[in-house]
């Protein structure tokens, strides 16, 4: 998939996914795949860049037209914009980076919210069996994100966005104190999550590495808990069925893999990209070829 490419012209939009290490991104594979079935002119390459200050610097001619940022580069992408979206800003890390065609800006965007959210909103449409309502599921909803890093602020403004009461959750205190403050949230430590339910059909959000291989075992909160939450999403995805997941689907919530978080903002990646509908099902195809 990945050399799957379309023939390059004058009029061929060059993107990229800046990170160290990249060799094990998936990007490339369904980007130039996507872009070939949808006939867009456009192709997508793995770039290990050091130094992202340098390379956009000295090798962002205007023929590149989008980037995406992955581990380690989201902070410091954020620095080489031209302008930044509010939202990312807040959260601190661009996952995305568009050049404006109108006068050769740099705006970057943060998308990793969108997918975490789109999955969630999808997770819960499904559940209620109900025609997807014109607001979001999400409105009014206890949203409970656990973890106040990056990927935490991300879900907390992605859940303010959509009208959730939010509730952060974090081992320092003070990190989730900070985080609630700015989405109207309440804030909790992590030990006191097991007693916190002040009401049924709740949702759940980790955003820590608690579960993440090689630590399989561990959970960030109890099965006895589960209890009171409708839907549990994981942003950790290695192993794709985490113990929390495992334990929140036999106390009977739905449950949310963490690569749908990844899948989804790729859509949203190639939408911002390109102007098109995302080839759901092609994307699905060429990572499930590809893990
Ligand atoms: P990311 O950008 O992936 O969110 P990060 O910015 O390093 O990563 O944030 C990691 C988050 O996971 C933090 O909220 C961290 O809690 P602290 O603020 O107390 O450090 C949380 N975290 C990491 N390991 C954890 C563990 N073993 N138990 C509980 N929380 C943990």
């Amino acid at each position: 998939d990945l050399y799957n490419m379309r023939h390059i012209g004058p009029d061929t939009k060059v993107h990229g996914v800046i990170g160290n290490p990249i060799g094990h991104s998936k990007s490339p594979h369904l980007h130039n795949a996507a872009f070939k079935s949808t006939s867009f002119n456009g192709i997508y390459l793995p770039l290990l860049v050091d130094n992202v200050s340098n390379f956009i610097t000295t090798y962002s001619s205007p023929d590149f037209a989008g980037y995406s940022y992955t581990i380690p580069h989201k902070e410091a992408g954020l620095k080489c914009c031209d302008e930044v979206d509010p939202i990312a800003k807040s959260i601190g890390a661009i996952s995305c980076m568009i050049r404006r065609p109108t006068d050769g800006k740099l705006i970057g965007y943060n998308m990793d919210h969108l997918g975490a959210i789109a999955a969630i909103e999808e997770g819960l449409r499904a559940s209620s069996g109900t025609t997807p309502a014109s607001g979001s599921p999400l409105a009014g909803q206890i949203f409970v994100v656990i973890g106040a890093g990056g990927a935490g602020k991300a879900l907390a403004y992605g859940g303010y966005e959509k009208g959730a009461r939010v509730v952060v959750a974090n081992r320092t205190y003070d990190k989730a104190k900070e985080l609630a403050s700015k989405v109207g949230g309440q804030a909790i430590t992590l030990s006191e999550l097991n007693e916190f339910h002040p009401e049924e059909g709740m949702i759940l959000v980790n955003t820590t590495s608690v579960g993440m291989k090689p630590r399989i075992d561990e959970t960030p909160v109890s099965k006895e808990a589960l209890k009171h939450y409708s839907l549990v999403f994981d942003a950790v995805y290695t192993p794709k069925l985490t113990r929390l997941l495992r334990e929140a689907r036999e106390s009977g919530a739905t449950i949310v893999y963490g690569t749908e978080m990844f899948i989804n903002q790729a859509f949203v990646q190639f939408e911002m990209f390109t102007g098109l509908p995302a080839p759901k099902q092609l994307i699905r195809d060429v990572l499930a070829r590809n893990t």
